[in-house]
């Protein structure tokens, strides 16, 4: 591996929630450029992780260095004025507000001085619609309420308005998984965008074919702790998709459904082709 200091790390970090060990003991690193995939079951620290990172929670133990520097965040607020960017699937957006607000957040270019200072809109809409028009789309008027855009567009205006901002990690937390094939690879490209720009991006998915085509890096928990990180030259599909939530359950009910299907077949053999007549109610 190289010798680069990563954007983000954790160094032996744990979160305690009275006697529940949430975290322990975890180290992971993100370098700028780089994308890590969060994999674990219902309740394995995924979110608690990303949110000890983004500084909803501080660590119990252990310590989180950005840039090689160590970092206490006291909020979210702190901790995206340093450069770390959250996006959580549900209070991303504010639906009734307009897509330029969502994008601006009480950050808009203001003209005058003093008490004649106010918004700039006319430079804020331009600016909105120019960056969503960066990555592909099309918004005719970016004073519609962001309520109006699909939920892949509404992930768009969050992640393009981290990188707007100058975030050098970006954290999201399941941005894809509400989300139809085309909405979802619109954000998954624009995830590997946010990846050419240099950004380190940490992402939770519970989706093999979201996580493989845009990872680096495979880091699976398990209540709690780390199983390790797994570079995406060494590990195949399956076996992500054998350590992501329910993978292996799911082969099983491929298996068990590969099992109807064979005596199903056979049924309709025995009967010369002539299907059982159905039961009342099916
Ligand atoms: N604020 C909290 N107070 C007490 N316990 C918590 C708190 N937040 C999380 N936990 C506990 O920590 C553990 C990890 O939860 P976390 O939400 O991080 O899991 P997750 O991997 O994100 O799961 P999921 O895939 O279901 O979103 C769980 O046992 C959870 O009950
Ligand atoms: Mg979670």
């Amino acid at each position: 591996m190289s010798e680069r200091t990563p954007m983000i790390e954790m160094c032996n970090v744990s979160k305690h929630f009275g006697s529940v060990i949430a975290l322990s003991d975890i180290s992971v690193q993100v370098h700028s450029g780089e994308v890590m995939c969060l994999l674990g079951d219902n309740g394995a620290g995924k979110s608690t992780l990303i949110k000890t990172l983004s500084g909803v929670h501080q660590p119990t133990h252990g310590e989180i260095r950005l840039d090689g520097t160590p970092a206490r965040f006291k909020s979210p607020a702190y901790a995206l004025d340093a450069g770390i960017a959250t996006v959580f699937q549900d209070l991303a957006m504010i639906p009734l507000m307009s897509i330029t607000r969502n994008f601006f957040m009480g950050r808009e270019p203001t003209v005058g001085w003093g008490p004649f200072k106010r918004i700039d809109w006319k430079l804020a809409d331009r600016i909105a619609k120019q960056e969503m028009g960066k990555i592909g789309i099309d918004v005719r008027d970016p004073s519609q309420p962001v309520g109006t855009l699909s939920g892949g567009e509404r992930q768009c205006v969050a992640i393009a308005r981290a990188v707007y901002f100058g975030a050098k990690v970006l954290i999201l937390d399941e941005p894809t998984s509400a989300l139809g094939v085309k909405q979802a690879s619109v954000v998954l490209r624009y995830i590997a965008k946010a990846r050419a720009d240099g950004l380190a991006v940490i992402f939770i998915t519970h989706n093999v074919h979201h996580a493989y085509p845009v990872a680096d890096a495979f880091t699976l928990l398990k209540r709690g702790g780390s199983l390790g990180t797994f570079r995406k030259e060494d590990i195949s599909r399956e076996e992500v998709l054998n350590m992501m939530a329910g993978g292996a359950e799911l082969e099983s009910l491929d298996a068990e459904l590969a099992e109807f299907q064979r005596s199903d077949t056979e049924r309709a053999a025995d009967t010369s082709g002539v299907r059982p007549p159905l039961a009342a109610g099916q």
